[in-house]
């Protein structure tokens, strides 16, 4: 007799969705703190510094103020007029309000963005190493992720590289600058490639630039201000880095039709928009003068060369990442294996890492190292590594 399927399943879009495996190493640090032991936390991703005091009380008064009913769920006007005028100034993109949506992060915005590109059966192309959650947002839309090796691409020719990852099914390329983990700062010449390949084979780009404010070496440059790039790009930006505001999740997208109204509608059915309190915020944190931006950078930059240098003296060999605030050694020295290293590393010497191979098959040999901490966790950081390898 046929077996029935039994009602009590999940939606088979969910099948090759991962839980982070960033989020699994956070609760095993838990754990260990939970039992007393001191560890090194150099897995996150989260600012060193508290929001600044301007963009909190901007909430504590809109929220005396009665600014707690329903927000336009696209984000208010005076936040999108802003974010057009920024965008204008630092990103040479040019939208109107209408082509701007406050998101809950980025990483509303960049769900909504694959959702709204792939069908079930289409590919994307993604740079690899790359931000974990992204393989699961593509297979979350049925989509297949192919990894492109961001190093090989880079030695050989973004385009032809491309070209030779890409299939008939190719619909999308998702592109990070600064990346996540591998500090790689895409120059405007590969984002001239990427959009040129973009352009031949009609795909659409959903640049992610999470980290545009933390370059260190070279410049930002969005791929949505080439000419011919607005109309098939979806950028997604952040407020978590650059003004330490990960727990408000905010962000925004930027998109021409028929893009804005797919993202529109997902984020209408999410979340109905951005807490209104948060959208002051936001509208707060984008008075905040570049020159203070920049000494924040200088702040990261002291970060990545002391543990830079820490990392190579023990010989765990680093390149000084470009931009971002994560350090990627090899650490085939401790495993080949960068689960087992981070395994070891964690047992032995209380440091928190995350294992290269998150990242996608090109992380494999390499540990995750945050910097976004104080100078002094670094320094401890590097006083345990040094002990393990004595
Ligand atoms: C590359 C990249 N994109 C997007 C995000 C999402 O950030 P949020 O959802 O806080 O805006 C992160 C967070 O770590 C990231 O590293």
């Amino acid at each position: 007799m046929a077996s029935r399927q039994s009602g009590i399943r999940l939606a088979k879009r969910l099948d090759e969705v991962g839980f982070s495996d960033i989020v699994k190493v956070r609760d095993k640090v838990v754990e260990l703190r939970a039992e007393g032991h001191k560890v090194h936390g150099m897995h996150g991703g989260e600012p060193y510094f508290e929001t600044p005091g301007d963009i909190k009380y901007a909430a504590i008064q809109a929220l005396v103020e009665n600014q707690t009913h329903y927000p336009p769920s696209t984000g208010m006007p005076p936040l999108r007029k802003a974010l057009v005028e920024k965008l204008a100034a630092k990103n040479s993109i040019r939208v109107t309000p209408a082509e701007v949506l406050a998101t809950v992060g980025s990483s509303q915005g960049l769900y909504a963005a694959f959702q709204s590109v792939l069908n079930p059966g289409d590919d994307a192309l993604i740079f690899s190493p790359y931000w974990t959650p992204i393989r699961d947002l593509v297979t979350g839309a049925q989509a297949r992720p192919l990894q492109v090796a961001t190093i090989s691409a880079r030695r050989n020719g973004i385009r032809k590289t491309l070209e030779n990852f890409s299939t008939p099914q190719t619909r999308a390329i998702y592109y990070n600058t600064p990346q996540n983990p591998g500090g790689v700062v895409f120059t405007r010449a590969e984002a001239e490639e990427v959009a040129a390949f973009a352009i031949e084979r009609d795909l659409i780009v959903i640049a992610d630039e999470a980290y545009e404010d933390l370059v260190y070496e070279g410049t930002h440059f969005s791929i949505a201000s080439l000419p011919g790039m607005a109309e098939r790009t979806i950028t997604c930006f952040t407020f978590s880095k650059t003004y330490a505001m990960t727990g408000w999740r905010a962000g925004y997208a930027v998109a021409k039709e028929p893009f804005m109204t797919a993202l529109r509608k997902i984020v209408l059915y999410t979340t109905n928009g951005v807490a209104t309190p948060v959208q002051y915020a936001m509208l707060q944190a984008l008075t905040m003068p570049e020159t203070k931006i920049a000494r924040i950078r200088e702040e990261y930059r002291r970060r990545r060369d002391l543990l830079v240098a820490g990392l190579n003296e023990v010989g765990l060999e680093c390149e000084p990442p470009a931009g971002a605030f994560y350090a990627f050694p090899n650490a085939e020295k401790i495993h080949k294996v960068s689960r087992t290293a981070a395994q070891i590393l964690l047992d032995k010497a209380h440091i928190a890492t995350v294992p290269g191979s998150v990242f996608g098959g090109q992380g494999e040999g390499h540990l995750r190292f945050g910097y976004a901490v104080t100078i002094k966790e670094i320094e401890d950081c590097v006083d345990a590594l040094r002990a393990f390898f004595k």
